[in-house]
């Protein structure tokens, strides 16, 4: 991928990729997709971790350079996934906003039909299509492709394009990518986010303000120094006390977050794993009034 920003949507599907070798009551997520949307190279990368020492040795070495990553990216995919099958009976539409290589959708379809619209940069939106072509033959009927860029393209005009409708309770998911966003690219997603249908849910990511602005590394220097200073790619950040007071004014109301604590104690702890979870990155949950 040309982008740097755009190839940032391989690394969470790796990680999905390598789960399923694990056993079912030890898996932190479970995507039988993950592997066959992955590039051919990295398919073949992710087959060799079907031995646990590879996949040990493989965890160690992310958590060497993102401790507490290979946690928070696994439990954060289970979390979002969780709550959209949760609130499935009632909403009538998916958004997936940066949806890079997630599955959630073409799992989705196979059992519903409820539209599902992914956005992403028009670089990864034309790999999705090729992606999926080769791995399902087509993209289902249910799945819309949208190309926008959230920093200066009109998400709402671009999803009414493809299909959306405003007056659809709508699960909108923003998973790993309000780091990558100027504050204006926020605000103006948001600004969007604020139309949405009442009774609308919005599962969202964020990386800590503190640690964007260098104040707190929770002990993760190496990806400070990989995603600020070498290649700056993380710009916002927020603070979990105060995401409730920053989501407000778009008319959304926080109904719960899943930092850490609320990871450890859902999944990695019954799972048996011997994992820690980042403080660096958090999960929102929010419905719309
Ligand atoms: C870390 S990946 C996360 C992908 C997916 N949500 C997941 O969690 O597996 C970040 C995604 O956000 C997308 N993205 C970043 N900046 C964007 C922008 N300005 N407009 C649209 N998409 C953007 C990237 O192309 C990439 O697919």
């Amino acid at each position: 991928m040309s982008e740097p920003v755009a190839a940032t949507a391989i690394g969470p599907m790796v990680l999905a990729a390598v789960e399923q070798y694990e056993p079912v009551q030890r898996r932190l997520v479970d995507d039988d997709l993950a592997c066959a949307f992955l590039p051919a190279g990295l398919r073949a990368f992710t087959r060799a971790t079907r031995w646990s020492v590879a996949r040990r040795l493989l965890i160690q070495a992310t958590e060497r350079s993102g401790p507490g990553l290979w946690a928070n990216l696994t439990c954060r995919k289970r979390y979002i996934g969780d709550k959209l099958t949760q609130a499935l009976p009632n909403i009538d539409a998916v958004v997936i906003l940066g949806a890079g290589l997630d599955t959630k959708g073409y799992r989705l379809a196979r059992h519903s039909t409820v539209p599902v619209f992914e956005v992403d940069l028009p670089v990864n939106i034309e790999r999705k299509r090729s992606v999926v072509r080769a791995a399902l033959g087509a993209v289902p009927e249910s799945v819309h492709l949208v190309p926008v860029d959230f920093e200066h393209d009109d998400l709402a005009a671009e999803l009414t394009r493809c299909g959306h409708r405003r007056e659809h309770r709508t699960f909108f998911i923003w998973e790993g990518v309000t780091q990558y966003l100027s504050a204006d690219g926020v605000a103006s997603t948001f600004e969007f986010l604020s139309s949405a249908a009442p009774g609308s849910r919005l599962a969202f990511t964020y990386v800590r303000s503190d640690f964007v602005d260098g104040t707190n590394r929770y002990g993760a220097d190496s990806l400070y120094r990989r995603f600020r200073v070498r290649s700056q790619l993380w710009r916002f950040g927020l603070d979990p006390d105060r995401v409730a007071a920053f989501i407000e004014p778009y008319g959304w109301q926080l109904v719960e977050q899943a930092g850490p604590d609320y990871l450890t104690g859902h999944y990695i702890a019954p799972a048996g794993r011997k994992l820690t979870a980042s403080q660096v990155e958090w999960t929102a949950y929010a419905k719309k009034r």
